[in-house]
């Protein structure tokens, strides 16, 4: 029904200094149900690319981040859908929450809520108050959007819900032991939130995403990557993949391989290995 019809999305940006345009939108006649996605963590790297290829397909979104103002300068211009921009700290739940609450509101809705924000840390992991930042923000802050996700959808009946993990979930790591056991505490979550979901016999879908390495701001300084992704084919695999409702997502596809040896590998060999 949306074939050539020129609609009119409404902008409003900034949390705070909230002004609103009318923008100009010809939706995409391959696509006659344009969906509305929330992306947490959506100002750099996966996020930002996530929202460039959604908006490409015809998605309406609402965008979070701390970095509020990169998000209008650098990312709103290459956006071709309604867009509602956010300051957002996840380590700060409870205006978190109030803030996803506020965005889905003005969207008038939302189908499918996509947790990315996330840090890696620059140190071993083993330092208390490093560890401590990055588990507020890939523990606590996930937990909290996770949760408001899941209430959100629970409330309408239906939605999807995204989470973004890693392949450092599955293994431990000497130099990233904060960093990887965030992604198992992300990964076993969705898991455990699936599983009740079907329990309940709802009709939110729930995707686990493991990337493996994507080249972002997150990982420009490391030199020890392999099989790198850039981040554009990473956002079009993992929207494909969140089309097709999967319930886990490797990005690359081969990371699979990788999973599913360390899966099978005894303890003692892989910490040798390590
Ligand atoms: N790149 C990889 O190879 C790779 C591999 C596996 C998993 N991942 C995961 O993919 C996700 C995206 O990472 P990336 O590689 O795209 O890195 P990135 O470019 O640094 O992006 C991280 C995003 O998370 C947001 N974020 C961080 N802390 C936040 C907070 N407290 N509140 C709200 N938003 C916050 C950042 O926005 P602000 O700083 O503006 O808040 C940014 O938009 C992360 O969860 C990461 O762990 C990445």
């Amino acid at each position: 029904m949306y074939g050539s019809a020129v609609i009119y999305g409404i902008r409003s940006f900034g949390y705070k200094n909230r002004h609103i345009v009318l923008n100009h939108i010809t939706l995409n006649s391959k696509n006659p149900s344009p969906k509305k996605a929330v992306i947490i963590g959506a100002s750099s790297g996966i996020g930002a690319a996530l929202a460039v290829e959604m908006s490409r397909k015809g998605y309406s979104l609402g965008l979070t981040a701390r970095r509020l103002s990169m998000m209008e300068e650098e990312l709103q211009p290459q956006l071709t859908t309604p867009a509602w921009f956010a300051h957002m700290d996840v380590s700060e739940i409870d205006n978190a929450v109030a803030t996803l609450q506020d965005l889905v509101r003005k969207m008038g809705g939302v189908d499918l809520i996509i947790i990315n924000a996330g840090v890696s840390g620059n140190s071993s992991g083993m330092e208390r108050e490093a560890a401590e930042q990055l588990i507020k923000i890939n523990v606590l802050g996930f937990a909290g959007m996770l949760h408001e996700a899941y209430r959100i959808f629970q409330k309408q009946g239906h939605g999807h819900i995204v989470g973004i993990s890693s392949i450092a979930s599955l293994l431990p790591h000497p130099n990233g032991s904060a960093y990887n056991a965030s992604k198992a505490f992300v990964s076993n979550y969705l898991d455990s939130i699936r599983l009740r979901i079907k329990r309940k016999e709802e009709h939110i879908t729930v995707t686990d995403v493991l990337p493996g390495y994507v080249l972002t701001p997150m990982t420009e300084e490391n030199k020890r990557m392999f099989w790198v992704a850039s981040v554009e084919k990473a956002a079009r695999q993992i929207l494909r993949d969140i089309e097709k409702q999967k319930s886990v997502s490797y990005v690359s596809r081969r990371w699979r391989l990788i999973a599913w040896l360390l899966s099978i590998m005894p303890r003692g060999l892989l910490n040798k290995i390590l």
